[in-house]
């Protein structure tokens, strides 16, 4: 840590205001997967539901971020757990200021989603697996990264030549080459009516 000399300021205005405000809790969806497993195309639908039923919320994709907050950052493991850190501190001013948020990162490692796990309170962190066989993915290949993975035009791409992580207490796994979209989105939202966060 770097900074130093430095003091919290509280708001007169709480977490808890906030959200009674709103009449919803503010967790972060964390969806993790490979690229091309549906973690983007999931989280834009169940933005979508939620904006219906008059959920405040937002969404943090990967590829957007990069473009802008982390446009320093590559992919190699430190750059990727500095990505994580970064997106969970600003889901988690999110989570203070009463906004749902959907996050969409590959996050492949499971200690730098344990460790964004960690900065959220028992309940607020909801882990989502969109589960997805590599097979799958590389046959949607949407972006036709997996084609430049495979003929090495890129190096160290998730699930070819850097590893991904499968969670193992995710709160939902999502089986996006089993499950129709509108399935998926309804899963997500009926976890979130059951548990009483929205
Ligand atoms: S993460 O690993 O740090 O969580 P993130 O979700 O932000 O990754 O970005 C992943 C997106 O970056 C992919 O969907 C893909 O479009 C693009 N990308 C470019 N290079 C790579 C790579 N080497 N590995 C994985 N994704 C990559």
């Amino acid at each position: 840590m770097k900074s130093s000399n430095i003091t919290w300021h509280d708001s007169k205005v709480t977490k808890e205001d906030r959200q009674n405000q709103k009449k919803h809790k503010s967790p972060v969806l964390w969806f993790t997967g490979l690229s091309g497993s549906g973690k983007s195309t999931l989280s834009v639908e169940v933005e979508k539901a939620l904006f219906e039923l008059n959920i405040h919320s937002y969404r943090l994709d990967g590829d957007n971020v990069r473009h802008g907050l982390n446009n320093n950052l590559g992919f190699s493991p430190e750059d990727r757990t500095e990505n994580i850190r970064r997106v969970s501190e600003v889901a988690k001013l999110m989570n203070d200021a009463g906004i749902l948020t959907l996050t969409a990162f590959i996050s492949p490692y499971r200690n730098d989603r344990n460790s964004a796990r960690d900065r959220f309170e028992d309940g607020e962190f909801i882990e989502i697996y969109t589960k997805c066989s590599l097979d799958e993915a590389e046959k949607r290949d949407p972006k036709g990264l997996y084609k430049k993975a495979r003929s090495g035009e890129i190096k160290g791409f998730t699930g070819i030549d850097a590893p991904y992580e499968e969670p193992e207490n995710a709160e939902l796994t999502i089986e996006t080459d089993k499950l129709s979209l509108e399935d998926s989105v309804r899963q997500v939202i009926a976890y979130l009516q059951e548990k009483k966060y929205i």
